[in-house]
C-alpha cells in the first residue's frame, strides 16, 4: 500500500487519507465469520464517510447511528424501497444507539418506528412523548478496564436499576425489546466482556421470568484492532465471546453489535507532508499539513497514539538516514496542535518529504475540523466496486 499511496499522493496532493474498501468488506467478513450468531451494525460514528457505508450497505451490513443525520446516511440506501420493506429495513438493520436523543430528533424518526436506547427515566418520558413507535432497549452500565475509550462514566444505568427501568417502559406502554451494553473502545482486557455478558444475562433472565419477552441482546462495541503487538487478537476474543454466548443465552435470543473500530481503523492510511523544520530546545520539530485539529484528531479525541514513517519522494523506500526522537506537530497556530513528541524519525527529513500512517480510519476524519482554514485531508476511495443502479 505504501507505494501505491506514494503515487496517489504525488497525483492527488496531501494530505490525503486513503480508504481501501477491499480492507473494509476484509473485516466486516472477518467480523461476521467469527462471531456467527451475531449481527453486525457498523457504528457509523467511528468513520461516517458515505462510501464506507455504501460498501457495508452492499455487503448486507446493520448500522447503529447517533444522530438523525447519521441515520438519513444510512437511509439514502433504502429511499426506493417499498413502504413495507422500507419498514422492514430500519425496524431489523438500523438502531439508534445514542442513549440520550434530542426530542427533535425523536419526532423526526417516530415515522421510522426506530429501535432505540435509553438508560434513564427521564429519557424514556421524552421517548414515550415524541416516539411512541419506537422499540427500546436499556443500555447497563458495565466495567470498562484498561478500554482506550471509557463510556461507562456517562452512559449506561446501573444494573440495580435495570428493574425499574424495564418496569417503568412498559407502564408507558412502551416495549422493551432487549438490552446493550458497550465495554469501552479498543478493548483489550477480555474480562470486560465476560463481566458484562454475566450482568446482562442476570438482567435479561429476570425480566423473562417476570414475564417480559426480551429478545435482544447488544453487545456493543470495543472489538480490538492490532495496533501493536500487545494487542490481544480479535479471533481469541470472538472465542471468549461466543462461549459466553452460548453459556449465558437461549437460542432464541438475538444477538447483535455495534463495531466501528474494527471494521475501519486498518483500512486507511494518511499521507502528510513536511512543510517547515525546525529545532526547539534541541529537538527536530517537523511541521506536517495536518494535525490535531484534523486527521489526527484521533489523538485528542480517541486517545490514539500515531504511527509515522518517512518516505522518500524520489524511491517510494523507507527513509534510512540516521534517526532521533522528534516531534511532528501539525500546521495549525496553536501550540496545542502537536501530534507526537516523540517519534523516532531520520534527522535529515526535508520539506517535501511524505509521512506515512496506518490504521487511521478509526475516529479521524470523523472529528476533523477546518480550525485556522485548513481544510483537512482529501478522502480518496480505492477498490470501491462499481455499484448497481437501485
Ligand atoms: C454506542 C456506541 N456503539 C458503538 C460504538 C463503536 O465502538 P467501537 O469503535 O469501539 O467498536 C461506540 C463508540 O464509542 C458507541 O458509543
Amino acid at each position: 500500500m505504501k507505494k501505491k499511496a506514494l503515487t496517489l499522493a504525488k497525483l492527488h496532493g496531501t494530505p490525503l487519507f486513503i480508504i481501501d474498501h477491499e480492507k473494509i468488506r476484509r473485516n466486516y467478513r472477518i467480523f461476521k465469520k467469527n462471531l456467527p450468531r451475531v449481527q453486525a451494525y457498523y457504528a457509523v460514528k467511528a468513520n461516517p464517510n458515505q462510501e464506507i457505508i455504501s460498501t457495508l450497505f452492499d455487503e448486507g451490513a446493520s448500522f447503529d447511528v447517533a444522530s438523525y443525520n447519521e441515520f438519513m446516511q444510512v437511509y439514502t440506501h433504502i429511499r426506493h424501497f417499498g413502504e413495507k420493506d422500507k419498514d422492514f429495513y430500519i425496524w431489523d438493520k438500523i438502531i439508534f444507539s445514542n442513549t440520550v436523543k434530542h426530542r427533535d430528533t425523536l419526532k423526526k424518526i417516530r415515522r421510522y418506528k426506530p429501535l432505540v436506547t435509553y438508560d434513564n427515566a427521564d429519557e424514556l418520558e421524552k421517548i414515550k412523548e415524541h416516539c411512541d413507535t419506537a422499540g427500546v432497549v436499556l443500555r447497563l452500565k458495565v466495567p470498562d478496564v484498561g478500554s482506550q475509550v471509557e463510556l461507562s462514566s456517562k452512559f449506561g444505568a446501573e444494573p440495580a436499576d435495570a428493574r425499574t427501568l424495564i418496569d417503568q417502559a412498559f407502564d408507558l406502554g412502551l416495549v422493551v425489546e432487549g438490552l446493550s451494553f458497550h465495554v469501552g473502545s479498543q478493548c483489550t482486557v477480555f474480562d470486560n466482556f465476560t463481566a458484562a455478558l454475566e450482568i446482562v444475562s442476570q438482567v435479561f433472565h429476570d425480566a423473562r421470568k417476570r414475564g417480559h419477552n426480551l429478545n435482544i441482546v447488544d453487545i456493543g462495541g470495543g472489538f480490538p484492532v492490532p495496533y501493536d503487538s500487545q494487542v490481544p487478537q480479535f479471533e481469541n476474543l470472538a472465542k471468549v465471546i461466543n462461549a459466553e454466548l452460548a453459556r449465558h443465552f437461549p437460542q432464541d435470543a438475538e444477538i447483535i453489535a455495534e463495531p466501528g473500530r474494527f471494521i475501519v481503523a486498518t483500512a486507511a492510511v494518511l499521507v502528510s507532508q513536511i512543510v517547515g523544520k525546525a529545532r526547539r530546545d534541541g529537538k527536530i520539530f517537523y511541521y506536517i499539513n495536518d494535525g490535531v485539529y484534523h486527521t489526527f484528531s484521533g489523538v485528542v479525541y480517541d486517545h490514539w497514539t500515531p504511527n509515522f514513517r518517512a518516505l522518500s519522494p524520489r524511491s517510494h523506500r523507507a527513509k534510512a538516514g540516521a534517526t532521533e526522537v522528534c516531534a511532528v506537530v501539525g500546521p495549525t497556530c496553536d501550540s496545542f496542535d502537536k501530534i507526537s513528541l516523540s517519534e523516532q524519525l531520520p534527522a535529515d527529513l526535508r520539506i517535501g518529504d511524505y509521512l506515512y500512517t496506518e490504521n487511521i480510519g478509526a475516529y479521524s476524519i470523523a472529528s476533523s475540523t477546518r480550525f485556522n482554514g485548513f481544510e483537512g485531508a482529501k478522502v480518496l476511495s480505492v477498490n470501491k466496486r462499481t455499484r448497481k443502479k437501485p
